[in-house]
């Protein structure tokens, strides 16, 4: 069966977590919504760069992501990789990723300013519903979506690993 997700323990996270808040408040101060693609892997710190390599995997790129009191739609990523590594920055508590189970094929979704393969609610059932307050690698080709009802923004760096790698390997 395929792992949806595995919580990574990484040690120190509440100092590395600070700093990567610190350099994000310094390239987008007061963001409250905000999904971009970093032109390097400058944000990724080497420590957890260094995790990232004892997995056996290499770091493909980088993304912040903002949200604010929203929920995403239901999708699978778009992009050849299959892992993200997803660290909780900011206002991370009470917030969640849903797992669901589907027998459709994902339908390209376009609305005026994004696009992405998307499926309808009464066509999946929710597997598992994971608070993102830690550090977790999931499976980003699983159909998925993302909940933050709180009020300050919360903010997490997705970091996409290259594709080949499984998260079989780390999970015993
Ligand atoms: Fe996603």
């Amino acid at each position: 069966m395929e792992i949806n997700y595995q919580y990574i323990d990484i040690p120190n996270y509440n100092k590395i977590k600070n700093e990567i808040y610190d350099k994000i408040n310094v390239l987008y101060p007061n963001v409250t919504s905000l999904f971009e693609w970093q032109p390097t892997n400058s944000l990724v710190p080497t420590e957890v760069n260094e995790l990232i390599e004892n997995f056996g995997a290499q770091i493909r790129g980088c993304c912040v992501n903002c949200t604010t009191n929203s929920r995403s739609p239901i999708h699978v990523d778009t992009g050849k990789y299959h892992y993200s590594l997803n660290l909780p920055i900011a206002n991370c508590e009470k917030t969640f990723i849903k797992f669901y189970h589907t027998q459709r094929e994902p339908q390209l979704i376009k609305t005026t300013n994004v696009q992405y393969w998307g499926f309808n609610d009464e066509d999946v059932d929710v597997l598992e519903n994971i608070e993102t307050n830690k550090p977790l690698i999931v499976n980003t080709k699983v159909a998925h979506s993302f909940e933050s009802f709180q009020i300050k923004p919360r903010i997490m760096l997705l970091i996409r690993f290259e594709p080949g790698w499984n998260l079989e390997n780390i999970c015993y």
